[in-house]
């Protein structure tokens, strides 16, 4: 495989979606307590357009960006750089943003300057690119299904979930709760195999197609760079397909996430240089278009 191409329709609809979320400077001084920032701003990686129109070349599902504000924080588009056809995780616009902010974030944390991280689907893929530096995803039947989360047993000390009640715990182990919309996934057999991942990331939670195992969850052990192959945004926010879950621990399992990972973003202390700098960055400058009645998402944000 040389290369993988997630679209299927101008707005890469039901099989792929993305995301890498990038907390970009923000804040201001005033609003900055010894120890939290009160005001996060995360970035939200564009996706090209499969098929570009003038002024119309990357998106971003709104969903995206209803998670982050619903747990407190605001949003920055982060635009790629080269619009292009089709999203791979090898070649893109997407790839090649992406790589710059992973390694940002690697170099700023090492540092000990924090600076979280998050992939969701195509972006939990994309995490597996960019760490191992290497193609290692297998083909699943997971384009359209709901499941619930099998946890591996490290995930009682983990901090993606440390926040989570005990009673949703036991909902998402228990009930299809987690919307899966991919065809490729990182097999369970290949993250034992594979050094670099291994070592980067633990794992926790773990699913299956009937075939293949695949991980489904993860966090990094030394970074705040965590994965999910499932979709906590969609719960809340997409109504376009029938297995997307809407029940009330469904709803909290959207809101859990978004908390937890904004959570992580109030330890960054990145910000714009000044409030009109930041002011001009925030996604309010842009409106979001209905679309629920051709694509998977209900709304989305063109660029
Ligand atoms: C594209 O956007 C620019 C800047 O907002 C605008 O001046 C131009 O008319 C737009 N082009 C089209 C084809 O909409
Ligand atoms: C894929 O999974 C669905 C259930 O999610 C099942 O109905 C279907 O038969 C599976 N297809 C194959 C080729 O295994
Ligand atoms: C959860 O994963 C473990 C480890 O692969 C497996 O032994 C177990 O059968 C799985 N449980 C379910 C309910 O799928």
């Amino acid at each position: 495989m040389t290369s993988l191409t997630y679209a299927t329709s101008r707005f890469s609809s039901r099989n792929m979606l993305l995301l890498l979320l990038f907390i970009l400077p923000s804040g201001l001084p005033m609003y900055l307590s010894a120890d939290r920032n009160e005001r996060p701003v995360i970035g939200v990686l564009a996706q090209e357009v499969y098929s570009p129109k003038p002024n119309q070349t990357a998106y971003i599902a709104a969903s995206y960006v209803k998670f982050l504000e619903a747990a407190g924080a605001r949003v920055v588009p982060v635009m790629i750089l080269y619009p292009g056809g089709g999203v791979s995780i090898v070649s893109s616009g997407y790839e090649r943003a992406a790589k710059i902010f992973y390694e940002l974030a690697i170099e700023a944390n090492k540092k000990g300057d924090y600076f979280p991280v998050w992939g969701t689907c195509l972006g939990f893929e994309q995490l597996t690119y960019l760490t191992s530096g290497k193609l290692s995803l297998s083909h699943t039947n997971t384009s359209g299904v709901a499941l619930p989360l099998n946890f591996s047993e490290d995930v009682k000390g983990s901090r993606m979930f440390k926040g989570f009640p005990a009673e949703l715990m036991a909902a998402l182990a228990s009930e299809p709760l987690t919307e899966n919309s991919h065809q490729w996934s990182l097999a369970t057999l290949t993250y034992n195999t594979n050094e670099e991942l291994k070592n980067f990331y633990r794992v926790l939670s773990i699913n299956t197609d009937g075939n293949i195992e695949f991980v489904s969850t993860f966090e990094a052990y030394d970074y705040p760079i965590y994965g999910t192959q499932w979709h906590p945004e969609k719960n809340a926010f997409e109504w376009t397909r029938p297995y997307i879950p809407h029940s009330p621990s469904a709803v909290k399992t959207t809101f859990y996430m978004a908390e937890f990972f904004v959570s992580e973003a109030r330890k960054s202390f990145h910000r714009f240089e000044s409030v009109e700098e930041e002011n001009k960055a925030l996604i309010y400058n842009y409106n979001p278009v209905y679309t629920g009645a051709t694509s998977a998402f209900e709304q989305i944000y063109l660029f």
